[in-house]
């Protein structure tokens, strides 16, 4: 099975250097999710055939709200889903639980983030369209979820009932089988890609 792959730019790239390695990405396999700032999201929609989601999104409807980021407007700018509860950005379940409602009813794809199996069969009740477990504190490493934690991933597939994807510290072609091997449906990366002197390389070297 081709493991769905998620991409996160975090906040290492934006602007023109966030456009330029969405295209590179692009070249790969324009099936990735791409996960960017919200800021982000209208010129890599508009320049590539990715799978645009913002970070974040907030639960408010339209109106007197100062800084928030509405479904709507992620939507509007072409983006196709957004990400929730990442470990860089943690939100309580009761607005979890709004947010991921809100964006059911416009349609916006969600990509839920848990830290750990008890978070994951919490979010699972939620019925995200993405389900993501990370150790934060693998995040950001060269140790990755697959050799450090297998035995955490083989406990979701016993546990977990929808598809999930895992993620932190992801950073060699062996790490993704591994992955996919214990019962993953797919890998999220971030500085394997970001931070490569030749992200297109180091990403067709992971996945192809
Ligand atoms: O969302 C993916 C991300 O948190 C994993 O980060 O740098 O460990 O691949 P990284």
């Amino acid at each position: 099975m081709k493991p769905i792959i998620v991409i996160n730019l975090k906040t290492y790239q934006q602007g023109k250097k966030a456009i330029d390695i969405a295209k590179k990405i692009e070249k790969v396999d324009k099936e990735i999710i791409l996960g960017v700032q919200a800021s982000d999201v209208y010129e890599i929609a508009k320049k590539t055939k990715l799978k645009v989601y913002a970070q974040h999104v907030d639960y408010f409807l339209p109106g007197r709200n100062t800084g928030y980021i509405l479904p709507e407007a992620v939507k509007k700018d072409g983006g196709v889903g957004t990400f929730l509860n990442h470990s860089e950005h943690k939100l309580n379940f009761e607005v979890l639980k709004k947010t991921i409602a809100r964006c059911k009813k416009i349609k916006l794809k969600t990509l839920v983030f848990a830290n750990n199996l008890k978070e994951a069969e919490k979010i699972q009740s939620l019925k995200p369209d993405y389900l993501a477990i990370e150790p934060p504190e693998l995040v950001g490493g060269k140790k990755s979820v697959s050799t450090e934690k297998p035995e955490l991933i083989s406990s979701i597939k016993k546990k977990i009932k929808m598809k999930f994807l895992v993620g932190a510290g992801i950073h060699t072609r062996e790490d993704v089988k591994l992955a996919m091997k214990l019962g993953a449906s797919g890998v999220a990366f971030s500085s394997v890609i970001t931070k490569a002197k030749n992200p297109e390389k180091k990403l067709r070297e992971m996945i192809k």
